[in-house]
């Protein structure tokens, strides 16, 4: 189960992440979590990732293609995997491939979450408030749209050329989002 979830900032592509891992029990990689962890720690990784990701920018590919394939090459990933937030453009789609090649391990499944602005819009200004990570931040918000519009939303058809992309409607509530992007697998033997 090698998977790869697509969507705008704020379609949930996290939250589904993190319910499949329930559900298929491979890890779950976000790239937003990997880069988020560094600040944190105040790596080296952190320290240059931390005002890109505060205007709402991409960070270089060649640092992600670093961290994706250092992380892809973990035992852990043995049996799959859930990809969260990675490729965010085409070059980082073509890398992936290169490196998934060399593995011979490639791509089973490419699952993109539609919701409209609005309603991303909506629930970031909630996390905004409850949770305060700063590039919720309303500017920064409409930013990550307008990257995610112009970088990100082109990897779709990257994919359905390939002939690996599903899209799945992203509003309802998480559990309804979670019974589509199951069925779609054809999962139907569902732990509670
Ligand atoms: P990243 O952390 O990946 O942010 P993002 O893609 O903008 O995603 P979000 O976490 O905002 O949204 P999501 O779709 O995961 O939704 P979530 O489940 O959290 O990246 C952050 C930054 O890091 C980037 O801007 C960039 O700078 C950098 N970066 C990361 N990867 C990179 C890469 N590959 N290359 C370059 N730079 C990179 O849900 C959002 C909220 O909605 C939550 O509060 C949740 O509880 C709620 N929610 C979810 N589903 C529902 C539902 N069905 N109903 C109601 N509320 C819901």
């Amino acid at each position: 189960m090698r998977i790869v979830l697509l969507g705008a900032p704020g379609s949930g592509k996290g939250t589904q992440a993190a319910l499949l891992v329930e559900q298929l029990g491979v890890p779950h990689i976000s790239t937003g979590v990997l880069l988020r962890d560094a600040m944190k720690k105040g790596t080296e990784l952190g320290l240059k990732a931390k005002s890109i990701i505060n205007r709402g920018e991409l960070v270089p590919d060649d640092i992600m293609a670093g961290i994706i394939e250092e992380r892809l090459s973990r035992e852990d990933v043995a049996g799959g995997y859930i990809l969260d937030g990675y490729p965010r453009n085409l070059s980082q789609a073509r890398s992936l491939d290169k490196i998934l090649e060399r593995m011979v391990k490639p791509v089973d499944d490419v699952i993109q979450i539609d919701v409209d602005a609005e309603q991303t819009i909506k629930r970031l200004a909630k996390r905004a408030k409850e949770e305060g990570r700063v590039d919720d931040a309303e500017k920064t918000v409409q930013k990550r749209l307008r990257v995610y519009a112009e970088e990100t939303a082109p990897v779709a058809d990257y994919y359905a050329e390939r002939g690996l992309l599903t899209r799945v409607l992203g509003d309802g509530s998480k559990q309804e989002v979670l019974q589509r992007i199951l069925s779609l697998l054809n999962i139907y033997d569902i732990r509670t």
